[in-house]
Formats: structure tokens, sequence, C-alpha cells
């Protein structure tokens, strides 16, 4: 079956203008989880500036092979040596070169979570051992299977918060994990990738506590909360030999120039954090209530800029309604994530991006009208 995830990710606006028709660039995009904000003024600014302070020499010089001048910037945002710090062309390089750096035989995952972690150890033959966090369980691992999980594999990742379901692993729960990850010698990649967007976000991340936790390896994404994914950014916090490992793997010049100087821009732009803040606290609650109270779906409430919502009713014989919605949605301008390819999930799950207020109107107004024609295709 052809997928608009058919690369493996949401944010696909081409495939989308084969499947679908339509301009790539006129879809309004709720299946990746990107801040509508962004990226923040400084970033465009100083872009721009860099091209006509240094024109040429900034693209036809090597970047700095060390990113010294972000890395000290990430050291005094998170309040770490420099050494500390690894930085990489996305979270999605830094998932993969942590496995590559440690070389597991077991690695161990929640299900659902975000696909690299698995595809990371299938591509390398490794034995997966999971955790299930579905409906069932409320969409949360328990605790003892996670402590079982961290005893039986060398490494494990886990999203703090979790992609696609948003939840946190209390801070207590995700501290007593990383403890024991210690004892048994079990790397512990604890993705951070959406932290950002959780307004008292320290208390639930590891890099404030990071120096008690020799084998853990915390990783962040930029390309979310700073809405810049068409540049990759992500980094890595964990103990200087760690870093070191994982630096070993990393190809020279991974991170650009452009994206050392949009990185450095990002941080300096601390109005931008408090903005965004600002606007999740007041969409998240609106786009989740218009959400509740739709006929045919339940939203999972999360803690960031994206929502898992469960489609009632029964499956359609002949194919998963999140495919169909999900099709009929494109059809009209509107991209979502089908979740039916997440172990853990099925076909009558979906996630949206929170947007501006305009764009979530219009993603409401897209669904009940799509989810009203799946209706009728029914009877
Ligand atoms: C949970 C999670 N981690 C990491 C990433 C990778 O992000 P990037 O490589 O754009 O930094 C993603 C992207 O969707 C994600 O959802």
């Amino acid at each position: 079956m052809s997928r608009l995830e058919r690369f493996g990710h949401g944010g696909d606006r081409w495939t989308a203008e084969e499947m679908l028709g339509g301009r790539a660039d006129s879809f309004l995009d709720f299946s990746a989880n990107i801040n509508p904000l962004g990226p923040p003024p400084q970033v465009v600014r100083q872009l721009r500036e860099s091209l006509a302070e240094e024109g040429l020499p900034l693209l036809s010089r090597y970047p700095d092979p060390d990113c010294r001048s972000l890395r000290r910037a990430l050291a005094s945002r998170h309040q770490v040596p420099e050494d500390w710090i690894v930085v990489g062309n996305g979270g999605a390089e830094l998932i993969d070169l942590v496995n590559e750096a440690f070389q597991p035989r077991r690695v161990g995952i929640v299900t659902p979570s975000f696909s690299e972690y698995e595809a990371s150890a299938r591509k390398r033959g490794q034995t997966l051992i999971t955790v299930e966090a579905g409906e069932e369980r409320g969409y949360q691992p328990l605790e003892a299977e996670l402590v079982d999980m961290v005893r039986s594999v060398d490494l494990v990742y886990l999203g703090q918060p979790n992609n696609p379901t948003g939840l946190l692993l209390p801070s207590d729960q995700l501290v007593r994990l990383a403890e024991e990850a210690v004892r048994q010698n079990t790397v512990l990649a604890v993705d951070e990738a959406f932290l950002d967007f959780v307004a008292d976000g320290d208390r639930y991340s590891l890099i404030p506590r990071i120096g008690q936790f020799p084998t853990a390896v915390v990783l962040r994404s930029m390309t979310k909360f700073y809405a810049l994914p068409g540049i990759r950014l992500g980094y890595g916090v964990a103990a200087p030999d760690w870093i070191r490992r994982i630096r070993e793997k990393q190809v020279p010049w991974s991170v650009n120039g452009l994206a050392q100087i949009a990185g450095e821009a990002a941080l300096a732009d601390r109005s931008f954090e408090g903005k965004t803040r600002d606007w999740l606290a007041a969409e998240r609650p609106y786009l989740l209530e218009a959400l509740q109270e739709m006929d045919g779906l339940e939203p999972v409430s999360g803690a960031v800029n994206y929502l898992l919502l469960r489609l009632e009713g029964g499956a359609s014989s002949v194919e998963p309604p999140s495919v169909h919605l999900q099709r009929e949605m494109g059809k009209r301008g509107v991209l979502i994530r089908d979740c039916s390819t997440y172990p853990g999930l099925d076909g009558r799950y979906i996630r949206v991006a929170i947007r501006g207020r305009e764009e979530n109107e219009r993603l409401l107004a897209v669904l009940r009208e799509a989810m009203a024609d799946q209706g009728r295709s029914r009877v």
C-alpha cells in the first residue's frame, strides 16, 4: 500500500503531491510537529547577515568541525561543561550514532514510540525488546516493565515526552530508571526532542542531573521548537568519555555552517521561548477541548505541541480508518499523521500537530467534514 509516510515520517509534502495532487507548498501540514511561530526572527536575521557579510566564504569554507561556538552556547544554556556536548545533524543522526557508538546486542524501546529507535536496531540486526504503552496501559509504560527492560538490554531508547503519545514520564520514575541503568551498565538514551515545549521542562529533563548518570545520554532536537527542520540540528548531552565515543562515529562536518549559525542565533532569542510557551498555553487547551467535543474520536491529552487521537468505531474492511481519513483530509489540503504503522497502535490512530488559531480552526473544519463523509460511506 502506498503511504504518505513512505519514508517513515510526517512532513513529506512531496509524497503528498505525488499521491494526492495539489502542490507540495500548498498543504497545511499537521503531520510534522513544528512550532508555527518559528524560526525565531533572530535566526533569519543572522543567516541573512552572515551570508551578506561573509558572502561566499560562509559557503566556500569548511564549517567548524568542532562546532565550538554553538557548543559553548549550549553548554552555557544547560550549565554543563562544553565537552559534555555533541552537536549533530538533527536528533535523528544522534539516535543512530548512539547505537553505532555502543554497539548493543539488545535494544529496548517502548511501543509506540519514535520509529528511528527501532530502525537503528533493525538495520544492525539487533534483538529488540519492547514494553507496551498502548491504550490498555493508558498510553504509559509500567515502571516495573521499564526496569525489567533496563536490566535485560544494553541500550534503551526512551522518549521524554514520548512521540506519538505526547506523554511525559514522571521525573522520579525517570531518575529511578537512570539509576538502574547505571547499576546495570545499560545505555539510557533519553530523547527530549520535544521537551522545550514543556513550560517546566527542566523538571522532567535528565540534563540538570546528568552528572549523576554516567550511562545516560540525553538527545535534543533543535528542529521542532525552533522550527528548523530544513536545516537539521540537534545535540546530545552526556559524560565526556561517552561524548568522545559518539563523536568517533560521526562523519566529519556533519553539522554544516548555516546550521551552526542558526543554532546559536536561536538560543540567543530568549523572547521566542516565552512567545512559544504562551502560544501553546492558549492553543493546546483550545484544540484539545474542541477535539474532545467532537463525536467519533478521543484525544490523548499529551503535554506538548501535538495530540494523538483515537478514532472510534470499527475498522473499514478495505483500509484502516486512519489511512482513509488522512487521504480525505489531504485531498482538502490538510496533512495529518496516520499512526497505523506505529507498533503498539493500529488503524484507529492519527496524530495532529498544534498550530496557530486560524490553522487549528481549519484543521477542525476539515476533520469534521472528512469524518462526516467517512460516516456516510460506512452506512
Ligand atoms: C521523538 C523524536 N525524536 C527525534 C526526532 C528527530 O528530529 P530531528 O532529526 O529533526 O532533530 C523526531 C522527529 O520527528 C522525533 O519525533
